[in-house]
């Protein structure tokens, strides 16, 4: 059996030696994977010019599978002309493979390797990308997917689309805008206007007239907030919430925030040359994304409901939880960090810094996003312990929350009804409070920020220990 593998599409797109695939029938553990960072000029769709797009492997979103349990090894070469690391967003990996600069390892300089090594522990639909620079990085198309499979998933499903969403900051002739403005970072973000999926402009995909068919929808924009919608199905359910399966809701536009992830399941209709178009529903004009049409054999699928085996990870304990506040609010430089960044000498000009104090968690500002030096934790946690958090969005706009290392229990909203599930990002809205659940993880220093790049880079940001 193949261990990590591409569809052939993907393989083309790829280039025939950019990733290695492993040989039929190998028992042995699978060939690594090589993921090469570079700069690769590329038209986007609809431009004239080409841009200047930082890839791994010359691909726009790779998307790389393996499987539940089985070790996987990534070797991360850095060609682009600062340093780098892959975070592997939702994995519960150990510690030292969390690729945060300065924090889990150290960064990857031009011309340099790191070899990335783990067991993921759950299926699902995850996303990797560097954690520093971010919103130059993220903003010029450096993320990829990862597919965690797992056997008892085997059969489910005839056919599965992986849907990547990344919006670009492309002017007409490839250059690009700026990436970080006050303007944006101060409020929602700042858009791009060139919208695709896999790189394309309103893709068209085939699935087989009566297929059971599963989406790995992942936003790996650093800003935008679609609502999901699927036109010309009877029937959308949303299977699993970061990548972990979940008790199947009815997709009708659900927010899919910055680095979430949802798996879409239906049935697709049964007559040839039907469409079924994945709209964001934001604005009253509803805008689509991508188009899948009914095309080949017909398959007769069973009516059974779709859905995934239940999720295994670790139980919180609410009876016996530690209540943690978390408030997220505008930043107003917090004059003790300040002192403390000025006696750490902590410079605004290295690279991952922007110094500006745009917001904060828990009244404290992410210093300028150094990771060289570390404030303060917001958190102490004991390994092993339950932790109830509740987030409150003190702010207008919405923030969707990221935890590194752990996958969460969503228990509630303060304001409306949400289906209770598993995830490693949630969308705090404005006056909301969310409630979530989690057992502390292994020991370590472990991210926790808005995943809106410009928030997370202007102050949203910190970090639990966990000892
Ligand atoms: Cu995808 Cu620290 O994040
Ligand atoms: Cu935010």
């Amino acid at each position: 059996m193949d261990k990590i593998r591409l569809t052939r599409r993907e393989a083309i797109a790829a280039g025939a030696a950019a990733l290695l695939i492993a040989p039929r029938g190998a028992k042995a553990a699978p060939e690594p994977v090589t993921l090469t960072a570079a700069v690769v000029p590329r038209t986007l769709p609809g431009n004239v010019g080409p841009s200047d797009l930082w890839l791994y492997n010359d691909t726009i979103a790779p998307v790389l599978r393996t499987r539940r349990n089985e070790v996987f090894t990534a070797v991360f070469r850095n060609r682009l002309a600062e340093h780098s690391a892959i975070h592997w967003h939702g994995v519960r990996v150990p510690h030292d493979m969390d690729g945060v600069p300065y924090i889990t390892q150290p960064p990857v300089k031009p011309g340099e390797s790191f070899t990335y090594k783990f067991a993921p522990p759950d299926p699902g639909t995850f996303f990797f990308h560097p954690h520093c620079n971010t919103v130059e990085a993220l903003g010029r198309g450096l993320a990829g997917v990862l597919i965690v499979e797992d056997p008892r998933e085997q059969g489910l499903f005839d056919i599965e689309h992986v849907l990547v969403l990344k919006d670009w900051r492309s002017r007409h002739d490839g250059s690009f805008e700026e990436f970080l403005t006050d303007a944006g970072a101060t409020r929602s973000g700042t858009f791009g206007d060139l919208r695709t999926v896999n790189g394309e402009a309103q893709p068209v995909l085939r699935v087989q007239p009566g297929a059971r068919v599963r989406l790995r929808i992942v936003n790996v924009d650093p800003t935008r907030i679609p609502m999901l919608s699927l036109r010309g199905v009877e029937r959308s359910m949303v299977i699993a919430t970061d990548g972990n399966a979940c008790d199947p809701f009815a997709l009708n536009g659900w927010r899919l925030g910055p680095a979430q992830r949802a798996d879409v399941a239906f049935i697709a209709p049964e007559k040839e040359g039907a469409e079924i178009v994945l709209e964001d529903v934001f604005s009253t004009r509803p805008r689509p994304l991508a188009k899948l049409v009914t095309a080949g054999q017909g398959l007769r699928s069973t009516r059974a409901v779709l859905r995934l085996p239940a999720a295994e990870l670790p139980q919180p304990d609410l009876k016996t939880a530690t209540m943690l506040d978390v408030q997220l609010l505008a930043g107003s430089a917090d004059p003790k960090l300040l002192a403390w960044a000025r006696e750490m000498g902590v410079s605004p000009d290295e690279i991952c810094l922007t110094q500006k104090a745009f917001w904060s968690i828990n009244r404290q500002v992410w210093p300028g996003m150094g990771h060289e030096k570390l404030p303060p934790p917001l958190y102490e946690l004991k390994a092993g312990r339950s932790y109830v958090m509740e987030m409150f969005n003190g702010t207008p706009h919405q923030h969707p929350m990221h935890m590194h290392g752990h996958t969460f229990r969503v228990l509630s909203s303060s304001n409306r009804d949400l289906p209770a599930h598993w995830a490693d990002t949630v969308l705090v809205r404005p006056k909301e409070r969310i409630r979530i659940a989690f057992v502390a993880g292994e020991t370590g220093d472990w991210m926790f920020h808005c995943h809106i790049i410009e928030h997370q880079e202007t102050g949203m940001m910190g970090y639990l220990r966990v000892s």
